[in-house]
């Protein structure tokens, strides 16, 4: 027995060192068909992790303090070695995460990954949606520039809007009256450390619930179903460890490509991931002419716009606008179709997923104009094709036309 061996039996003895290298990775069964959409979830990942290390680089020279912190930002990229990279890695890795997590749930609703017995993994995904945006969110402030400021002003008085406690609500949020050095307190510590650990968990427990049932595909078919009677192997299955992690490493340096080009050429991405307005100080005198969050919240942005106040009130629209998430945590229970993937979807299903898709960027494009009256007939007309894609699930998918499922992946 080499060294290593007995290096090996000495740890496992004490620590499920190798059989959970298996049971996760070398024995990990996925099936053969895995296609481009399933890159994102290891992405995902891979960013998660980029904005915890920048996040932790940037903590160490960053001041969270109203009168420090927008001047420590500029220390960050002009006087620290190598700031501006690590910020541009962070700032730009925020938005590469919303396109990989928007990605990774469009792919979910193609394949129908969310429905039995993946409920679970789907619920936990949604979760993860909401941490990310609250983490978004909160990031947000920390520059203390002009769009950190009047963005967060906004969003925390619409907690104003709720009846009866909305006022003592959103000053318990701030801290004070507007939002001030108290609210850039409370927002660092969320989101350096309160929310990554959210995240994190979530992520475990959605990786959990994963590997408990093992991964769908985009042929919609249960690999379990056709396992070897001699060695249990599901047929249609390959180990993770070495196919997927090789084929994500292609992933992810293809995706470092276009990372690495947005971030040296142009880090701003003309406004869309880094405003002009958050370069000029915070100023709680002067309301900036045109208030927008960044490109990922405008759908939603979009939405609470749509919704005519009621009695003065924007409550409606920030029910709307909760809604509209709310309702993906019961998309497995909506779907009542009898294939779970869209290439043996009926033509019904492709329609309304392909409407809700335009309404989704439509909405999105929306949110970043100022509003015109022609805009909010445009944004009410996207948000009501929104909530009927939800709506209107039970009964669309169960009349739909669909193909027969095949019993093994197609490849
Ligand atoms: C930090 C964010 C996230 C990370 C790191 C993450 C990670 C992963 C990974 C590694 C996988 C397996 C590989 C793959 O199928 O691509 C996966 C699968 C999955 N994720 Fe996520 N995820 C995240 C967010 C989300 C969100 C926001 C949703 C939905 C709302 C979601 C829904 C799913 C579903 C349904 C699957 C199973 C897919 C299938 O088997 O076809 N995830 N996730």
């Amino acid at each position: 027995m080499s060294a290593l061996q007995k290096m090996m039996g000495w740890i496992d003895d004490r620590f499920p060192l190798t059989s959970t290298y298996k049971a996760h990775l070398s024995e990990y069964y996925a099936p053969k068909n895995f296609n481009f959409w399933y890159f994102f979830g290891s992405l995902a990942l891979l960013v998660l992790v980029l904005q915890i290390v920048t996040g932790i680089f940037l903590t160490m020279n960053y001041k969270p303090d109203a009168d420090l912190a927008f001047m420590s930002v500029e220390y960050i990229m002009r006087d620290v070695d190598w700031g501006w990279l690590i910020r541009y890695m962070h700032s730009t890795g925020a938005s590469m995460f919303f396109v990989v997590v928007y990605l990774h749930m469009f792919r979910g609703l193609m394949y129908g990954s969310y429905r039995k017995p993946r409920e679970l993994i789907w619920i936990f995904g949604v979760m993860i949606y909401l941490a990310l945006m609250a983490e978004a969110f909160l990031g947000y402030l920390l520059p203390w520039g002009q769009m950190s400021y009047w963005g967060a002003q906004v969003i925390v008085n619409l907690f104003a809007a709720v009846p009866f406690i909305g006022e003592d609500l959103s000053i318990w949020i701030r801290g004070d009256y507007v939002i001030g050095d108290a609210t850039l307190n409370r927002f660092f510590a969320f989101h350096v450390i309160a929310l990554p650990l959210v995240l994190l968990g979530l992520v475990v427990v959605h990786l959990v619930a994963l590997h408990e049932v093992g991964s769908n595909n985009p042929d919609g078919v249960e690999i379990k179903k056709h396992k070897d009677p001699v060695t249990h192997i599901p047929l249609d299955g390959i180990p993770f460890h070495p196919y997927y992690t090789v084929k994500d490493i292609v992933g992810v340096i293809v995706f470092l490509m276009v990372f690495s080009a947005i971030m040296f050429f142009a880090p701003e991405m003309g406004g869309y991931f880094l405003e002009a307005a958050n370069f000029v100080p915070a100023d709680p005198l002067q309301t900036p002419q045109h208030i927008a969050p960044l490109w990922y919240f405008t759908p939603f942005y979009a939405i609470l716009r749509a919704v005519p106040p009621l009695f003065g009130s924007q409550f409606p629209g920030v029910v709307a606008m909760g809604m509209s998430i709310v309702l993906m945590f019961f998309l497995p229970w909506l779907d009542r179709s009898k294939v779970k993937s869209i290439r043996y979807r009926g033509p019904i299903y492709k329609v309304a997923l392909a409407l809700f898709i335009i309404s989704f960027v439509g909405l999105g494009y929306l949110g970043l104009l100022p509003s015109t009256p022609v805009a909010t007939i445009f944004a009410q007309v996207f948000s009501v094709i929104y909530f009927l894609f939800f709506l209107l699930m039970p009964w669309y998918t169960s009349i739909d036309k669909t193909k027969p499922e095949p019993e093994r992946v197609t490849g």
